[in-house]
């Protein structure tokens, strides 16, 4: 019975790819439900707005492009399924996934089966420390980021006592570690430890936090926890300012923490609104699917560069295609875009932002 099922599986799925035969297919991967939900759909957005674009240009390799979306829920072993789902169903490459910590899982995956992978937005600096070849983001990391923070932190807000939290994922205590080795010994850390994803209150801890008056209180991970964190310390009347990373400045923080966002601050890239390049995309995104989210632009790049790659490769050979990402250099919405041998991004800015009546602007450049 066993065997007649594997038999049966082989057969669907060789069916399926028959079918298929005049299609490239992408897989697109983030988390598309859940509280992060908002991440994985600016990532479909984007990357839908990239392939009707080529599509409509004619395809790739005379084909059409076709996206099959994995829902990995920011959950690493969720990633994995997913990354075992798009080999299975032969996804020529990758975009995603969100989150460092499903992406480095779902790497490897993607590394045995040699698929090229482009994360828009996983900032963790292990995922392209491994010597893979296939593995890329448009995004900067955060060791380049966590540096900005305390550069910031020491030179412009010339504070001394901080409490640092993160969310005990590899992004939020990657980042929460990086912010605190930059900070080295010009500030005190007076509080140090981490909160658990999808909690909801955090009364107990920043009371705890309240007691050592801090100064800054700085936390790594995403928007729904972060949104919460600063909304509740207002609450118990911590009145520490409030700095995270590019996992909290999208606007359902805002939403969350209300008139506690305020004045926070955040570490992320340049606003794409100045970058003449990016205008033709904005428009077209907004008028379709409302305000960009943090990383729109980054999926739209890593799309167009990924498709690009393709086409210039002619071939869906994944290590012929990586080959081809780590040598071109891509003129997309953002800028030139080149990778060096890790698959990092050339140059990959940070700046700080803050909250000010209840919109992001830039603030500070170092
Ligand atoms: N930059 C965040 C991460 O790496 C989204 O998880």
């Amino acid at each position: 019975m066993k065997r007649l099922l594997v038999i049966l599986f082989a057969f669907a799925l060789l069916f399926g790819c028959e079918q298929k035969k005049d299609v490239i297919k992408i897989g697109v991967a983030g988390p598309m439900t859940g509280p992060q939900a908002k991440m994985g759909e600016d990532f479909k957005n984007a990357v839908q707005l990239a392939v009707e674009e080529w599509n409509q240009a004619g395809g790739l390799l005379g084909k059409k492009i076709e996206i099959i979306v994995g829902d990995d829920q920011a959950d690493p072993k969720q990633a994995v399924s997913v990354a075992n789902k798009f080999v299975i169903e032969g996804a020529a490459g990758i975009l995603g996934h969100f989150n460092s910590s499903c992406s480095i899982p779902a790497s490897d995956v993607y590394n045995r089966a040699g698929i090229p992978m482009i994360t828009p937005a996983s900032t963790n600096p292990v995922l392209t420390e491994r010597g893979y070849k296939n593995v890329f983001r448009v995004c900067g990391r955060d060791d380049q980021q966590g540096y900005v923070a305390a550069k910031f932190v020491i030179d412009n807000l010339r504070l001394k006592k901080a409490a640092v939290l993160h969310d005990k994922t590899t992004y939020g205590q990657g980042l929460a570690d990086e912010f605190k080795k930059s900070l080295g010994d010009a500030v005190d850390v007076v509080y140090y430890g981490g909160v658990s994803i999808g909690e909801k209150d955090f009364r107990t801890v920043l009371t705890t936090i309240k007691t050592k008056r801090p100064e800054l209180l700085y936390f790594g991970g995403i928007y729904p926890e972060a949104g919460m964190l600063v909304k509740q310390a207002r609450e118990i009347g911590l009145d520490a300012k409030f700095m995270s990373g590019d996992g909290a400045i999208d606007p359902l923080f805002i939403q969350i923490a209300g008139k506690a966002s305020e004045g926070a601050y955040f570490t992320f890239s340049p606003d794409p609104e100045h970058i003449p390049s990016a205008r033709s995309f904005i428009e077209k995104y907004k008028k379709r699917f409302g305000e960009l989210g943090p990383y729109s632009i980054y999926a739209y790049d890593a799309a167009n560069i990924l498709f690009a790659a393709i086409k210039e490769a002619n071939t869906t050979d994944g290590k012929i295609i990586s080959e081809r990402l780590h040598s071109m250099t891509f003129s997309g919405a953002l800028g030139a875009i080149s990778f060096d041998e890790k698959g990092d991004v050339a140059k990959s800015p940070y700046i700080v932002w803050t909250a000010k009546d209840g919109k992001f602007v830039e603030f500070w450049r170092p």
